[in-house]
C-alpha cells in the first residue's frame, strides 16, 4: 500500500502530488548501536566490537535470506541510550532489547529471533521492560 498526500504549492498556486514511502517498510528492524567513543570518556557499544557485531548479523541475516524472505532489515544506529551494557541492539517493532552482544551470538539472534521470532532469553536487557516477541511471520 502506498501512502501519500497532496502538497499545496502555494507559491505557485499549482498542486502536487507527493508520495510518502510506507512509513513500516520491514517487518522486522535489528538496529545495532554504532555509536564509539574513547573508553576514557565514557562507555560505548563501538568500543566494544559493535561493528564487528553487525558485520556478523548482516552475513548471518544474508544467509537465512532474512530481507527477502521475512522483510527484516538488519543495519547500525546511533546511541540507543544504554551505553553501560553495550554493544545493544534493539528490535521493532517488539521493542526487544539485548545487551552485550557479542559477534559470536549473531547467528543465534538471527536465526531465533530473526527467522523463529524467538527472543534469546540469554541475552535479553536486564534493565529494560519487555513484552515477547510474536510468533514467526
Ligand atoms: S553507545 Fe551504544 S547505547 Fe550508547
Amino acid at each position: 500500500m502506498t501512502s501519500g498526500f497532496e502538497l499545496d504549492r502555494a507559491a505557485s498556486g499549482r498542486r502536487a502530488q507527493c508520495y510518502l514511502p510506507a512509513m513500516n517498510p520491514f517487518r522486522r528492524h535489528f538496529l545495532v548501536c554504532l555509536t564509539n567513543r574513547p573508553p576514557s570518556v565514557q562507555h560505548s557499544c563501538g568500543a566494544r566490537g559493535s561493528t564487528e557485531l553487525l558485520a556478523a548479523m548482516q552475513k548471518a541475516a544474508d544467509r537465512k535470506g532474512l530481507r527477502e524472505l521475512f522483510g527484516t532489515a538488519v543495519t547500525g544506529t546511533t546511541c540507543l541510550g544504554l551505553c553501560e551494557s553495550g554493544p545493544n541492539v534493539v528490535v521493532y517493532p517488539e521493542n526487544v532489547w539485548y545487551a552485550a552482544v557479542r559477534p559470536d551470538d549473531a547467528r543465534e539472534l538471527i536465526e531465533s529471533h530473526g527467522v523463529g521470532g524467538v527472543a534469546v532469553e540469554r541475552l535479553l536487557h536486564p534493565d529494560v521492560d519487555r513484552a515477547p516477541p510474536e510468533s514467526a511471520p
